[in-house]
């Protein structure tokens, strides 16, 4: 039910009226207010969100205005029969602001992808309400405070992309709640407190990308049932000890790096056999020892192979 309800009605011109949706208002003393055909909530949530955003270089949120329903908003996705929100994508809009705490109200999300903005602020923990969300995608913005815990109440998340913020303090342990996360994005933040055993409690991780954080501690060996997993960057992420050798019992891993930590110890000599599918293998600066294993002349993948600055020997 489209319907417009022009108060204080000046003008009588019958144009003024509503065309399918579309309408043209008078220009003077005319108050339009909508009520749309679709969920109160979700509008109220998305007109907050526009609220937050106090600069909009390419006047991306112009159209977010009363001529049009909420679903053909720039950037709003909606669903075709019961038209609640199920995508919010802006990104690369250069949109300077906060991210409302009401877009937890947008129960229908599916999909946040607001990367490359300028969003300042903390991540809201009301984000935890969406139960339906699959991806949220907020790399390279400004966000600062940590990872709200409640982020573990996206029971559904597969895609959690925080990389190239201000992130601070560790991964909270309630993410191990999450058993459909399959790729963990959070490389370039301030992220410290280890990578701790409850991660390997996420078995269903595919790509975890986690370098150039200041970390510390050293690689958990329960991430060796990451089973699934094809990518793994640690990277310069202040890492101590061993690597663990059920990393090495993830065959499928296709690209590994662990370059410019402070990694001992050695690597297995089977290490070709048991990583088949390697293209990358970086552990350039680290303290490793022990022969550099002629097994990995067996990786026909192997694109790129960083090993220097280390004590190993061998050709
Ligand atoms: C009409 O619009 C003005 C300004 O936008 C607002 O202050 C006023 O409350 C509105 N009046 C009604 C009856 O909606
Ligand atoms: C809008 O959605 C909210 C949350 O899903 C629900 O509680 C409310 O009843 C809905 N309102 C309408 C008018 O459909
Ligand atoms: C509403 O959005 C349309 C499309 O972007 C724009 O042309 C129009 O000027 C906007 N109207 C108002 C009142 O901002
Ligand atoms: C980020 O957005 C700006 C426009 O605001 C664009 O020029 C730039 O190419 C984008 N960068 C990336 C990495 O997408
Ligand atoms: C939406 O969310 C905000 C903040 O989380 C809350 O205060 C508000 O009551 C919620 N409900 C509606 C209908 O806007
Ligand atoms: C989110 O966090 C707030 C306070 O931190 C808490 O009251 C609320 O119950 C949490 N919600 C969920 C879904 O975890
Ligand atoms: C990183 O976090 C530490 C505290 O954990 C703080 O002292 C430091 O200023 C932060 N650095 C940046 C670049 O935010
Ligand atoms: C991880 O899984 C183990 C074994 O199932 C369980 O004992 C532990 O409590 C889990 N940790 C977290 C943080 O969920
Ligand atoms: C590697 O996997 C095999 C077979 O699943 C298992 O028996 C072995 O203990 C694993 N090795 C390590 C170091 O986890
Ligand atoms: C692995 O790394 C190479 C070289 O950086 C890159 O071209 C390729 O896309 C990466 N593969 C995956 C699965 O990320
Ligand atoms: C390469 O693989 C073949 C077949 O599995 C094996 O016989 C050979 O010893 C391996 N070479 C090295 C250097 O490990």
């Amino acid at each position: 039910m489209n319907s417009l309800q022009a108060k204080n009605f000046l003008c009588f011109s019958p144009i003024s009226f509503l065309f399918y949706g579309l309408a043209i208002i008078c220009l003077t003393s005319t108050n339009v207010s909508a009520s749309y055909d679709g969920n109160e909530t979700d509008y109220l949530a998305l007109l907050s969100f526009k609220s937050k955003i106090t600069h909009d270089p390419y006047k991306v949120l112009t159209s977010w205005n009363h001529s049009f329903h909420f679903c053909d908003w720039s950037g709003i996705s909606c669903g075709k029969r019961h038209k609640r929100v199920n995508a919010l994508q802006l990104n690369s809009q250069g949109l300077e602001g906060s991210l409302s705490p009401h877009v937890g109200n947008l129960s229908f999300l599916r999909e946040i992808s607001l990367e490359n903005n300028s969003f300042q602020g903390t991540i809201p923990h009301e984000l935890g309400r969406l139960s339906r969300l699959r991806r949220l995608h907020l790399n390279i913005n400004k966000f600062s405070g940590v990872i709200p815990t409640n982020l573990s109440g996206c029971s559904n998340l597969k895609d959690l992309w925080l990389a190239l913020n201000y992130l601070s303090g560790s991964i909270p342990k309630e993410m191990s709640l999450l058993s459909k996360l399959s790729r963990l994005v959070i490389q370039d933040n301030n992220l410290t407190g280890g990578m701790q055993t409850f991660l390997g409690n996420i078995t269903s991780m595919e790509v975890f990308t986690a370098r150039r954080n200041p970390f510390g501690g050293s690689i958990p060996d329960t991430l060796g049932v990451w089973k699934s997993l094809t990518v793994f960057y640690s990277g310069d992420s202040n890492l101590y000890g061993r690597i663990p050798h059920s990393i090495f019992n993830l065959s499928l891993l296709v690209n590994f790096s662990l370059a410019e930590n402070h990694l001992s110890g050695s690597l297995p000599s089977e290490i070709g056999s048991q990583l088949p599918n390697l293209e990358l293998l970086q552990s350039r600066n680290n303290e490793l020892t022990g022969v550099l294993p002629p097994s990995l002349s067996n990786c026909s993948k192997l694109g790129l192979l960083e090993m220097g600055d280390n004590n190993l020997v061998g050709s």
